[in-house]
């Protein structure tokens, strides 16, 4: 008996994944999907269009929702964790408050990131603790940001089997594939979730970086981030394809004056999106994904999703970009980081590509950097410590001075308190 659930499936985006789901419903034959959620409107509305989608299909799904997370859990054999802590709401906070101080305010990255790591690390903690005690065979997946920071969290802090998600490297896959022409090409991604390099393009023994660096070629930016995309010289400078969360950190005055400029912020933006959508999603003649669903940033997620359980589910020994433990795969990093790479997975899970041959001592030495961030990062979310806190933001190039940090911290830590158990 198959059973997935989806923790936190009141998300706008949860249609993407069922989907994916009926895409893939003669090799992955779920007998059971949990839908569960917190939110109690958000919950029905989007479950109810979830069911609709898998009857029209004749699909013989059981579909449960529900508010009680061991319920969701109980016997499971694929978790997938998509949740957000405080809603839309705290995301503005930490795309606002920032900007006070001059420090970009971002969902993922800088101390907006910090703030929803802090967050979300004591919940998705929790969820890896009830795993343990209601199925402790089951895969976690876990899509909810900031990705990387949370496998870092889980896998050094819990017993948990599971799997950090981003679009982000399939998204510049394709991207790369269509503008070179490519059918069947071989890349190497390094990097940290949301700071993420193409490092090598290869098909039948021609080495096509030179090529895309020739040609100064930019992946797609993510729907998200306004882009102005790198010029030649600055990808030929690198030596490697930078992914578009890089422009918040090579581009960090011009991407402040933007964020300080727009009238909006983008979970503003997300917020009139998801109530558009809630609203088309009430229609009950609806069955199928919305159009509306593909201006939100998270594009192809189900299929990255959904591929990654069936690679696993069917044993297919397949190559995915995930985030989990370097293990050795990245010889500039130590075995207990989360990294962002390409691995092998079936059955028993993934096993990170070992990357030979790497000379870019410029991406070293900034995901180390970005690293000792993160590692701070955990631990003043598992401890609770402010020294920690304090520590993981001088050594973010997002923020980096002592004073400000210090400010912009404590009016953070006084607006998101409630959802802050380790302060
Ligand atoms: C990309 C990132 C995700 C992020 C999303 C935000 O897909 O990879 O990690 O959650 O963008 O999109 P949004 O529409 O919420 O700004
Ligand atoms: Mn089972
Ligand atoms: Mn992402």
């Amino acid at each position: 008996k198959l059973k997935i659930a989806i923790i936190g499936s009141g998300s706008t985006y949860t249609p993407e994944l069922i989907e994916g789901m009926i895409k893939r419903k003669d090799v992955l034959p779920i007998d059971e999907l949990v839908l569960m959620d917190i939110d109690a409107r958000k919950l029905e509305i989007v479950g109810k269009l979830c069911e609709r989608m898998i009857q029209a299909e004749h699909i013989p799904c059981r579909v449960v929702m529900t508010q009680n997370l061991d319920e969701a859990l109980q016997d499971a054999d694929f978790v997938l964790s998509q949740i957000r802590v405080g809603k839309l709401p705290a995301r503005v906070l930490d795309e606002t408050i920032p900007l006070k101080y001059n420090l970009i305010g971002q969902e993922t990255c800088g101390i907006g990131g910090f703030f929803k790591a802090m967050r979300t690390i004591p919940v998705m903690l929790h969820i890896a603790d009830r795993m343990q005690a209601l199925c402790p065979d089951a895969w976690l997946i876990n899509f909810s940001n900031p990705a990387g920071i949370i496998t870092e969290a889980l896998l050094n802090h819990s017993k948990v089997k599971m799997l950090g998600l981003c679009n982000v490297p399939f998204n510049m896959f394709k991207s790369i594939r269509e503008t070179l022409q490519l059918d069947d090409p071989h890349f190497t991604y390094v990097g940290l979730n949301h700071l993420s390099w193409i490092t090598a393009i290869e098909q039948a023994g021609t080495d096509y970086l030179k090529t895309a660096l020739d040609m100064g070629l930019n992946s797609e930016a993510m729907k998200n981030i306004p882009s102005s995309g790198f010029s030649k010289e600055i990808i030929q400078m690198v030596g490697a394809i930078p992914s578009s969360y890089l422009e918040y950190y090579y581009f960090k005055e011009k991407k402040l004056q933007l964020l300080k400029e727009s009238e909006l912020t983008r979970g503003e933006k997300c917020m009139q999106i998801e109530e558009e959508l809630l609203k088309i999603y009430l229609d009950s003649e609806l069955h199928v994904k919305p159009e509306l669903l593909s201006t939100r940033g998270g594009a192809n997620y189900s299929e990255v999703a959904i591929s990654l359980v069936d690679a696993i589910y069917n044993d297919k020994q397949e190559v995915h970009v995930v985030n989990l433990l370097n293990q050795g795969a990245l010889d500039f990093m130590e075995d207990n980081d989360a990294v962002e790479v390409c691995a092998v997975i079936g059955k028993d899970g993934a096993v990170p590509m070992k990357v030979e041959n790497f000379h870019n001592p410029h991406i070293a030495d900034y995901m180390r950097m970005v690293k000792a961030y993160e590692r701070e990062t955990v631990a003043a979310a598992v401890y609770g410590s402010e020294d920690a806190a304090m520590r993981a933001l001088l050594m973010n190039p997002l923020v980096g001075d002592y004073h400000t940090a210090h400010a912009c911290f404590q009016e953070l830590k006084a607006a998101h308190q409630t959802y802050l158990p380790q302060f």
